[in-house]
């Protein structure tokens, strides 16, 4: 069997969709790093559970049992599937934003964070009510090490809050010497591993981390479920106030639960987090390596496509790194990148992203958007304008992905830039 071979069933992979020309052609999706279609394995766990569902915890019906295991049992092969240690908690979230937030409105106010400026800003924005330190721009892993070493040592750091893969470039970041680096000097490790996730092993152990986020729908489970991974649980102010993260309530003081309900107040998304560790277990018997391997040879064919065609400019945080993600974005000179991707969707029936993927400071960075046009468009927009921002264009991989869904990009965007 190939390697390039998908392994595994993602629904809707067949699907055609209408071109501007009134041809039906396969959505060719190439948008993974937004959200993932649903894996077959996914779905049938769910399908499964549906009818097992009730309310967790506090019911004392056969099926709010069967529920409640279900629901404690996701956190063990969440937990199984970062490598995380077994006095670890697993809390339930929507997503990875909302991991972080709760992770920073649990740490004490002033909490001394360190991080860098090409940060997804839901890792960037929650740790702004702290005291945040922010590293320069790098130009390669090594010196993000340095820089990393030289701000823990010159003053007292209690978080090192980093991506685990960026969702612009794809670079996977250096996370066990990051690790040892924060916690030689006393600081603890947080990783956002939205994209890394889906792509690469993650093994808290043995990468010395402390806390970490992932998203289900990244992960092959759109079920509206996340979570937060600590090594230790948690303590501190829950993100959500209300039932089920108490002990008990008086009309003047609360005595808060222990984590994980301590930081899951309200009714829990039960099926999302079944269907997120189902994705978890899949993943695992297909293999997280054997992932890893077929997503590099699909990205080498990527890279090197985008790369010979005339006028594109592929974006890179690390020009010189071997460990990417199937992540490229890119512009072509003479169109604007949202025109480019609509042109894509219409013509071609190609799904990729287009913007600042959430990453406006490391987009103006790499976009190289002059300090006196940032302010403009600054000032623009606090008047209530709408200017056009600056964008590019975003083509990423995953479990479904073809040698033909490259070629077809690759194709589409030579025959663009021919024209
Ligand atoms: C690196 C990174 N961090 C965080 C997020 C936010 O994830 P979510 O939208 O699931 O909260 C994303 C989403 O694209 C991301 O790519």
């Amino acid at each position: 069997m190939s390697v390039l071979v998908p392994p595994a069933h993602l629904l809707g992979s067949e699907v055609e969709v209408p071109c501007a020309d009134g041809h039906l052609r396969r959505h060719v999706n190439l948008d993974y790093a937004a959200s993932t279609p649903v894996m077959s394995a996914v779905w049938d766990v769910v399908e499964a559970f549906v009818p097992w569902y009730s309310s967790v915890h506090r019911g004392t019906g056969a099926k709010s049992q069967v529920s409640t295991a279900a629901y404690e049992r996701s956190r063990e092969v969440v937990a199984h599937f970062v490598g995380a240690a077994e006095e670890s908690s697993v809390v339930f979230v929507r997503n990875t934003t909302e991991a972080i937030n709760l992770l920073s409105t649990a740490l004490p106010l002033g909490t001394r964070v360190l991080s860098t400026p090409v940060e997804h800003h839901a890792n960037m924005l929650p740790w702004r009510r702290h005291d945040l330190r922010t590293l320069p721009f790098t130009t390669s892993a090594d010196e993000l090490l340095e820089v990393t070493e030289r701000a823990l040592k010159a003053s007292r750091i209690d978080l090192l809050a980093v991506t685990g893969a960026s969702n612009v470039t794809g670079e996977v970041w250096p996370l066990e010497q990051l690790g040892r680096l924060a916690h030689a000097h006393g600081a603890q490790l947080f990783v956002d591993a939205a994209q890394l996730a889906p792509h690469r092993a993650i093994d808290m152990q043995a990468s010395h981390i402390d806390h970490l986020a992932l998203s289900g729908h990244k992960l092959y489970a759109p079920f509206g479920s996340g979570a937060l991974v600590s090594r230790a649980p948690l303590t501190g102010e829950p993100l959500l106030h209300g039932g089920g993260a108490i002990k008990l309530v008086t009309l003047d003081d609360v005595v808060w639960a222990e984590a994980p309900d301590r930081f899951e107040a309200g009714s829990p998304n039960v099926i999302g987090a079944v269907a997120f560790a189902a994705a978890c277990e899949a993943l695992e018997e297909i293999g997280m390596d054997a992932i890893a391997d077929r997503e590099r040879a699909l990205s080498a064919r990527l890279h090197a496509g985008l790369d010979g065609i005339d006028g594109l400019t592929r974006l890179a945080l690390w020009p010189v790194h071997d460990e990417r993600v199937g992540v490229a974005s890119f512009t072509l000179k003479g169109h604007k990148a949202e025109a480019l991707a609509a042109r894509l969707s219409d013509e071609y029936a190609i799904a990729v992203r287009h913007g600042c993927f959430c990453a406006h400071p490391l987009i103006t960075r790499l976009l190289q958007v002059p300090d006196a046009e940032s302010k403009r468009l600054q000032m623009a927009l606090r008047r209530g304008k709408e200017p056009e921002l600056p964008g590019a264009v975003r083509a990423s991989i995953g479990l479904g992905t073809t040698t033909q869904d490259i070629d077809a990009l690759t194709g589409a965007l030579a025959e663009i830039a021919g024209a």
